[in-house]
């Protein structure tokens, strides 16, 4: 075993090296492995910063959580384009929910009583203002509601952001998958990873193909699972403390619309004939679109239908983007949790913590996700609402059937 650092990140993703950034800012010696940084749902996610607009009934800590990391943002992305000396595509511009045919207008107004219920701001516009708002919006569009201070920000350009600030700051990042969780011998306690085995001759080179391990083991006083939905099929990790965490698949489509006369300003998501959509626009003229949920295991290959659900009701809600460059489709695989929150903390296995399940808030979560980690490894209680993302909540056990990069 390698002489060890205090804390080894399994994943490279915005969870992973946010935390990563945080731990050695604080001093801590920090080590991330991954074999592709930055390749996982991070990177898919269209960045919508939305605690109002994705809050669901029942689902209050979650939406507190939310709320409590949408307040760090303009701090954590300030502090993180000082850091990195990148810019990460902050937003300030808030979401506009639009719905298109009177049905969609009647799953708008139970939307509303259901915000008004959570005590949420939301302001309910007729079509008329939606259009003024965003005159690319459809004629037909029926009623509007304007959450005004949700935010966005570009996800690959905060992981981006993240590996220049995290190595600034000493984080060494290690481009090879994990073979398996290493232990104590008598089994109690985490004490490293296993790297996995070297390519074979000629193999795992070239553009995009993953990095190999040399079949090192790399020691640390503690070992973070941040791989999202991979987070649960780390070879070697016991079952009674095996975050359930599954795969749930989201494709979205790239299309590109001119920066001089923008149809999407701010981000809109439409109730159209009875699907939901949302489009998120970037400074330099992507417009994200998204999304598909679907569990089908670790399937990430786009398929014809996503793209042309998502194309459909895209146009059908700003007809114009119909001249749009298409960029490209993707899908990732959000990390579903039971009750969907995230799965934040120490688990039962000393040595062993867990920052994973963040199903459809990983961007916004991010901020109060990295400060926990922090505060929790450093032996401090963390952020209030972060208590209810307890690990130990779950009593472990199987979840489901996969390895880590199957
Ligand atoms: N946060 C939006 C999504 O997961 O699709």
């Amino acid at each position: 075993m390698s002489a060890g650092a205090d804390v080894v990140v399994v994943g490279a993703g915005i969870i992973g090296l946010s935390a990563a950034w945080r731990l050695a800012q604080r001093g801590a010696s920090v080590t991330v492995v991954d074999p592709a940084p930055g390749s996982g749902a991070s990177t898919v996610a269209a960045g919508m910063l939305a605690p109002v607009t994705e809050a669901r009934i029942g689902e209050e800590p979650l939406l507190r959580l939310n709320h409590a990391s949408l307040t760090r943002w303009p701090a954590f992305a300030a502090e993180l384009e000082e850091a990195s000396g990148r810019r990460i595509g902050f937003r300030t511009d808030g979401t506009l929910m639009v719905g298109l045919d009177a049905d969609d207008r009647a799953a708008l107004d139970d939307l509303a009583s259901r915000h008004r219920a959570m005590g949420l701001e939301v302001e309910p516009l007729r079509g008329r203002e939606a259009r003024r708002l965003e005159p690319g919006l459809a004629p037909g569009v029926r009623a509007g509601l304007l959450a005004a201070d949700e935010r966005s920000v570009d996800p690959a350009a905060v992981v981006a952001a993240l590996e220049v600030a995290a190595a600034g700051a000493g984080v060494a990042l290690v481009r090879a998958p994990v073979a398996r969780l290493v232990l104590s011998p008598a089994g109690d306690r985490a004490t490293g990873v296993a790297l996995g085995p070297p390519a074979p001759y000629g193999e795992g080179t070239g553009p995009g193909a993953p990095a190999a391990g040399d079949g090192r083991e790399l020691a640390a006083g503690t070992v973070l699972l941040a791989a999202g939905a991979r987070s649960g099929f780390v070879p070697g990790l016991p079952d009674h403390v095996r975050p359930p965490v599954r795969p749930v698949r989201g494709e979205v489509v790239t299309l590109r619309q001119p920066t001089d006369d923008p149809l999407v300003t701010r981000t809109l998501r439409g109730i159209v004939h009875g699907s939901t959509i949302y489009l998120v626009p970037r400074d330099d003229g992507r417009v994200v679109v998204g999304a598909t949920q679907e569990e089908r295991g670790w399937d990430t290959r786009p398929t014809a239908g996503g793209t042309y659900e998502l194309l459909r009701d895209a146009l059908s809600l700003v007809p114009g983007l119909d001249d749009a460059e298409l960029v490209g489709v993707r899908a990732g695989l959000r990390p579903g949790s039971p009750d969907h929150l995230p799965i934040i903390g120490w688990t039962a296995l000393d040595g062993l913590a867990v920052a994973t399940g963040h199903f459809r808030n990983g961007i916004l979560l991010t901020p109060v996700t990295a400060e926990a980690v922090a505060a929790l490894l450093s032996g401090e209680p963390g952020p209030d609402e972060v208590r209810p993302c307890d690990p130990r909540r779950f009593a472990g056990g199987p979840v489901a059937t996969g390895t880590v990069g199957s």
